[in-house]
């Protein structure tokens, strides 16, 4: 999950509109806080360029202020699609309920009065935080929730309806088939059904991601034992296509991060650089110290990737999937995955590749203490 900037712990930033000087002292003095960045604009105009710039998580706008008044402010800021979301409490005085009224019908989540009452103040601010960060993690759940669904409905619908035709047409043709083509059939059906169940998993792993359920217990882990290992696991399948499959993995790097994650970044990696490399490739996972962090990268001499698709392969919704060099078949989760891990580590994500020439995917993640 691409976390709220306030539950990746980032200080709100409350932006405080007001003409009057001392206006802007008061509630500066009352929320100059550590938990809090204060941010001030002195007349309508500054507060549209203000919010543009930094986009505060909450705004205290007074209504009356020369040329454009608090009201039209905030009528702009639901207008814009980027601020619409941005809570404002406007700042009005006691008697003045007409504004009051307007306020709440532009959108605004509350008001102070003046003269400002510290506690009370203080009190609606914290509520209105809390209340963003809550609405906008709800929102990016639903968010995920309906990518999952639309995922679900596509890919796994599509599948089942591969199978089911498989089935079909076995049960129609049952007297006719010989025992060649029904084992080709039942080979297929085989297939089709590892496939979905790894699509299955893979989906159901990148949703536990999102939702945070994720089990996470990084621990310092040597590099080169873990890359050993799944070059072991996997050396089969690369020597059927006569790929040497390298590592060059320096014995004394070591990363603080979570082994099952570490391991299936790996596997993804290397995995598909045997898919997308022919035969006679080399494949290479090595390793490079960097300032606090450990870089592993996986290089292959494989196809390589379109420029265009580049930005496309970490997005869940955009999701890219080729045939490997000998039509193996894939999801175009595995990436998206991996980008999901590495992060949840601590650690970053790229790739750099040539058509025709080779591709290497990178990932850093932390060194322990
Ligand atoms: N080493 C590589 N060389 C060339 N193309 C690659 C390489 N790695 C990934 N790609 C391209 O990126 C796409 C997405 O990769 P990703 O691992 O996310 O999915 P996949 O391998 O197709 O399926 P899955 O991993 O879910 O089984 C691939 O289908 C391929 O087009
Ligand atoms: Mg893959």
């Amino acid at each position: 999950m691409s976390n709220t900037d306030a539950q990746k712990g980032k200080k709100p930033v409350i932006l405080i509109v007001d003409d009057v000087p001392r206006n802007i002292q008061v509630l500066g003095a009352l929320l100059n806080k550590p938990e809090y960045n204060l941010a001030v604009a002195m007349n309508g105009q500054q507060a549209l360029d203000t919010v543009s710039k930094i986009k505060p998580d909450l705004i205290l706008l007074d209504v009356m202020m020369p040329v454009m008044d608090g009201h039209e402010v905030c009528r702009r800021l639901k207008q814009n699609e980027a601020t619409r979301d941005i809570p404002v409490i406007f700042i009005t005085a006691k008697s003045e309920t007409d504004d009051i009224i307007t306020g709440f019908e532009l959108g605004a989540v509350d008001y102070i009065t003046k003269p400002f009452i510290g506690s009370e103040l203080i009190a609606r601010v914290k509520t209105h935080l809390a209340l963003k960060v809550t609405k906008e993690s709800l929102q990016e759940e639903i968010a995920t929730k309906n990518k999952f669904f639309s995922i679900i409905s596509h890919d796994l619908r599509g599948s089942f309806g591969i199978i089911l035709s498989f089935v079909q047409l076995i049960q129609e043709n049952k007297d006719y088939l010989s025992t060649e083509e029904l084992n080709e059939l039942l080979e297929d059906i085989g297939k089709t059904s590892k496939n979905t169940l790894d699509l299955l998993d893979n989906l159901l792993e990148w949703a536990r991601a999102q939702t945070g359920r994720l089990n996470f217990n990084p621990e310092k882990l040597p590099v080169k034992a873990l890359s050993a290992s799944i070059i072991q696991s996997l050396n089969e399948i690369a020597s059927n296509k006569n790929i040497d499959l390298d590592s060059s993995v320096e014995t004394d790097h070591e990363v603080f991060a979570d082994k099952n994650m570490v391991l299936l970044v790996i596997r993804n990696l290397v995995s598909n650089a045997i898919k997308f490399t022919p035969q006679k490739g080399k494949i290479t996972v090595s390793s490079f110290s960097e300032d606090g962090f450990v870089k592993i990268a996986v290089a292959d001499s494989g196809v390589g990737i379109d420029k265009n698709k580049m930005d496309s392969l970490f997005k869940i919704d955009m999701k890219v999937s080729t045939p490997g060099t000998e039509n193996e078949q894939g999801n175009g989760l595995g990436l998206v995955l991996c980008k999901e891990f590495v992060e949840h580590n601590g650690g970053k994500i790229g790739i750099e590749s040539e058509l025709n020439k080779g591709t290497t995917v990178w990932f850093t993640l932390p060194k322990p203490n």
